[in-house]
């Protein structure tokens, strides 16, 4: 479980190595509920205060050199939840695209969405997504992937429909037909995968692409994340050692 520094370095650079900067991180932003709850607030209050962790993580990012970073917003199975907090999460997520969008483009980050385009996705946040799209595309700071109405199974699932529908050959199918069919082709592997809250499970985030994360767990709750975090997350991902199911170099015979 990570631990953040007694005393905060004084750039968020402090102590790590520039050269091992992992290129992709994934966040699940978990733990608003509970954030909310400790406080006496509704739920979706809790959902509200991680905006401020949002930004702070992209800023994050920005600083420590992260090329793409890809955040869980709202999953195929958080349509479960009670209709007041969904119809909240759709409303709020607009909203967020809506305020941040031309600040974000500002930074030089680039806006791309993963997850099903359905008919249950309200017209106008769609509209907003397709904006902050628009409006950031030729960025290439910093790509922010958010991943709405998203699961892994479901990407899997849509994958394996496109391949068939177009009538790929069962013998040209590999690692890379696969990775071509998948939301973001473009998108690479995950270096490192931050789950906020406590929780040790990776709920049907980018199941594909997390083949060969370094996982990092927080007990912080996401409206408490800050960048200092994500920093404290790659220090843990620098201390790991990555192997990809071969050996080190110097441990080769
Ligand atoms: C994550 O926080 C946000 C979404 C899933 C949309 P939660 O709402 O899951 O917060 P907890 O896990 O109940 O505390
Ligand atoms: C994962 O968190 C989804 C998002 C953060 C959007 P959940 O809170 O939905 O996951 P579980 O239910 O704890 O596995
Ligand atoms: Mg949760």
């Amino acid at each position: 479980m990570l631990a953040l520094p007694a005393t905060p370095p004084a750039s968020l650079l402090d102590g790590l190595d520039p050269h091992g900067i992992p290129r992709h991180v994934a966040c699940v932003m978990d733990g608003n509920g509970r954030w909310a709850e400790r406080r006496g607030l509704v739920r979706t209050a809790g959902h509200a205060a991680g905006e401020e962790a949002l930004l702070d993580a992209v800023e994050g990012a920005l600083a420590l050199g992260i090329e793409w970073l890809t955040v869980f917003a709202f999953s195929t199975e958080n349509w479960n939840r009670p209709a007041d907090e969904v119809a909240f999460l759709m409303e709020f997520n607009r909203e967020v695209l809506a305020r941040h969008r031309h600040r974000l483009h500002e930074q030089g980050v680039r806006v791309r969405f993963i997850g099903r385009r359905d008919e249950k996705v309200p017209p106008a946040l769609l509209d907003h997504m397709d904006r902050s799209i628009e409006l950031t595309r030729d960025n290439t700071r910093c790509t922010l992937t958010i991943a709405f109405n998203y699961g892994g199974q479901a990407e899997l699932v849509d994958a394996v429909r496109a391949m068939v529908a177009e009538g790929v050959d069962p013998d040209d199918i590999d690692v890379e037909r696969i990775r071509h069919h998948l939301y973001d082709p473009e998108m690479p592997d995950v270096d490192l995968f931050v789950r906020t809250s406590g929780e040790m499970r990776i709920s049907n985030f980018l199941l594909w692409q997390v083949a060969y994360s370094e996982l990092v767990f927080t007990d912080a709750l996401w409206p408490d994340f800050r960048k200092e975090h994500l920093a404290a997350a790659v220090a843990e991902y620098q201390r790991r050692e990555r192997r990809f199911g071969g050996l080190l170099t110097e441990a080769a015979p």
